[in-house]
């Protein structure tokens, strides 16, 4: 068991594309929290399995992620479609979460010092990984709206694919990620719904921070 410091815990889930990142970032910069995208460690695996393919192995992952800086998870091919596939794939794996497991509490309950605490957002970071956090939101948006901002995205990195697929792959990934046997994605009973469809990036994040300014600030 991890030991655990008396800091600010942010527990975010969401579907692909929902605007979680967007909100997570804030909320580190607001109350400087440390931040971490869970998902871009799946998407970094991802990109391990399609790289070596017949090679992946777990003690491949194991032995990637024991050195796996933070910095790593900055690269920008990680963005791709292709990438974001591979890793709802590769996080079915029971094996494979168990992995990342370690490093995403390390990341939740000891952030460097310099942080008053932190925020994680991914698929099962409500239910799992920092249940017991201080602050628990499931942010979601209508499917077409995800899929409309997720094309923008991709138009900005030059990347070529048509709205069509892009509809396609966050259905699937949906799916994937909600129907899986370990780790799905679901809203729990003690977590916030913050649904972005009608909503600006500025005006989410003004109604979680009434939230948590209530809070903290009791
Ligand atoms: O959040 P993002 O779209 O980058 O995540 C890529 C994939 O990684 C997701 O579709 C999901 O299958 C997986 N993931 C996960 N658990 C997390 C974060 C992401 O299974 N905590």
């Amino acid at each position: 068991m991890i030991k655990r410091r008396n800091i600010i815990t942010v527990a975010i889930d969401s579907p692909a594309a929902a605007g979680a990142g967007t909100q997570a970032k804030l909320i580190s910069e607001h109350y400087k929290l440390f931040y971490l995208d869970t998902g871009k460690i799946y998407r970094y695996i991802g990109k391990l399995k399609l790289i070596n393919n017949k090679n992946f192995s777990y003690n491949l992952v194991r032995k990637k992620i024991s050195k796996m800086k933070l910095s790593y998870l900055n690269d920008k091919k990680l963005l791709s479609n292709e990438i974001a596939l591979s890793a709802s794939k590769v996080a079915r794996d029971k094996k494979i979460r168990n992995i990342v497991h370690k490093f995403q509490q390390k990341c939740a309950y000891q952030p460097p010092k310099k942080y008053k605490g932190s925020v994680l957002d991914g698929r099962d970071i409500i239910t799992i990984q920092v249940k017991d956090a201080m602050f628990k939101f499931y942010i979601t948006a209508n499917v077409k709206i995800r899929a409309k901002r997720r094309f923008e995205e991709y138009k900005n990195l030059n990347k070529k694919i048509t709205y069509d697929e892009v509809l396609k792959s966050l259905k699937l990934r949906d799916k994937s990620d909600k129907e899986r046997k370990y780790g799905p994605l679901k809203k729990t009973k003690d977590s916030i719904l913050i649904n972005t469809t009608k909503l600006s990036k500025k005006a989410c994040f003004k109604k979680i921070k009434a939230i948590m300014d209530k809070k903290l600030n009791n």
